[in-house]
């Protein structure tokens, strides 16, 4: 099978995927905009074949030179898993006439409007919303919606230009920063804990399932400079309180048609355990959370999802063993980390505990993410979601105490 692979090495987890095409048998052809030289070993070794293309985002050029190659070599599949090009590859798709998403289809995943229309059309429980291009939709949503409200962009992502809004006067002091945004969604502010369901599916069946629990609501991660924030990769899907956001993922994917590749949707719970849907995207989550997914489980999901979109099944065991989490430690203040201190005490202390740590290189542009810190419970620990959380609490004080483990913001 020929595999075309759009931004095969780009970002990073890419590769991953890329070499989990390689090793399910497929003939890789990449697509992407980085220099052939500037491509990571592993995904330049999985590769038949690479294109290097000036942009991604000028469309019709690509898919001129997708055309003039196909005219040589069969392609059978088109993948993408990154976010900004879902479109291209949707086109890509229809213009060789491949299976997997059309450009409609794609659509909804990108569009929060589209999405929550489709999803509330299936009688499923979506944050009460509208959608305008204008100040005065704004003020007209926020009439029929009333306070707190959430103005976010309608395809936005990282919460970016994401507001809470608790009253018209915070309302007024929000709008001047939404000016350069042409549409936005206004939707009714749901006060819950947050959580991911995500899939990997093949021929419309759920493959492999997951939840992800996000601490804090990844909205105060923005607010809040001082927060390391954790995802929880959870081991016992089968707890009570989970239920519900698996029936509500299950039914959104069947509303939206979806078949085959990685999903990543976000749903909220409420106190009184009411579900609400979030948003839903057609590829994996990101802030290495397939990472985490692999030390739940000790499997290789890369490779996972390449079996499913080549051969429709996954063959590996996949079993949920841990709880896994990572810890995002955050510097404080703008500029470019130089060194870190204290980890090695820091991980002496929690001992097996705290497992593989992820430097990003002091030479990183990164104002603000530092370190990411992947801790999982031990095999066979039967221990319950929330006693996973308390431990988590309990390493996150102790991270945030020792304040040099970051230092020297330039
Ligand atoms: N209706 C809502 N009620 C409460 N909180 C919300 C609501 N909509 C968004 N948020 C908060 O804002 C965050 C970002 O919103 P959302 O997930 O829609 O956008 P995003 O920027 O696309 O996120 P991502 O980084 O996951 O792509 C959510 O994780 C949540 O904390
Ligand atoms: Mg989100």
């Amino acid at each position: 099978m020929n595999v075309l692979m759009i931004s095969p090495g780009y970002p990073a987890e890419m590769t991953f995927f890329t070499r989990g095409l390689a090793a399910a048998g497929a003939s890789v052809i990449g697509v992407g905009d980085q220099p052939a030289p500037a491509l990571p070993v592993i995904a330049r070794d999985a590769m038949s074949h690479y294109i290097a293309v000036g942009s991604l985002a000028a469309e019709e050029a690509v898919v001129a030179t997708v055309r003039a190659l196909a005219r040589q070599e069969r392609i059978d599949r088109v993948e993408c898993l990154w976010e900004p090009y879902m479109l291209l590859a949707a086109r890509l798709r229809e213009e060789l006439d491949l299976p997997g998403l059309t450009v409609t289809q794609t659509v909804p995943f990108r569009d929060k409007e589209q999405m929550k229309r489709l999803i509330d059309a299936a009688g499923l429980r979506t944050p009460r919303h509208a959608s305008t291009e204008t100040v005065a939709g704004v003020w007209a949503a926020a009439d029929r919606l009333g306070f707190p409200l959430i103005v976010k962009p309608i395809a936005g992502g990282g919460s970016a230009d994401t507001y809470r809004a608790g009253s018209v006067t915070e309302l007024n002091a929000i709008l001047p920063m939404l000016r350069h945004v042409p549409q936005v969604s206004v939707e009714e502010f749901v006060e819950a804990e947050e959580f991911t369901y995500d899939t990997i599916c093949a021929g419309g069946r759920v493959l492999f399932e997951n939840i992800s629990w996000y601490r804090p609501r990844p909205l105060l991660n923005k607010t809040h400079e001082w927060i390391s924030p954790i995802d929880i990769t959870l081991r016992d899907l089968d707890a009570p309180e989970l239920q519900g956001g698996r029936a509500l993922g299950a039914a959104v994917l069947k509303a939206l048609e979806f078949r085959d590749g990685f999903t990543h949707m976000e749903w909220y719970r409420k106190a009184d355990g009411e579900v609400v849907f979030g948003e839903i995207a057609a590829r994996p989550p990101g802030g290495r959370m397939v990472d985490l997914m692999n030390y739940a489980t000790d499997a290789d999901l890369f490779s996972a999802w390449a079996e499913a979109v080549t051969h429709g099944r996954i063959s590996q065991p996949i079993e949920r063993r841990y709880n896994a989490a990572s810890i995002f430690k955050r510097a404080k203040g703008a500029g470019r980390i130089t060194h870190y201190e204290g980890l090695d005490r820091l991980l002496a202390e929690f001992g097996v505990q705290a497992a593989p740590v992820r430097r990003l290189t002091p030479s990183a542009a990164q104002p603000v993410l530092g370190l990411i810190l992947i801790i999982r419970g031990t095999s066979g620990s039967r221990t319950g979601n929330s006693a996973v959380h308390a431990e988590l609490v309990r390493i996150n004080v102790r991270l945030t105490a020792i304040e040099k483990v970051l230092t020297d913001i330039e």
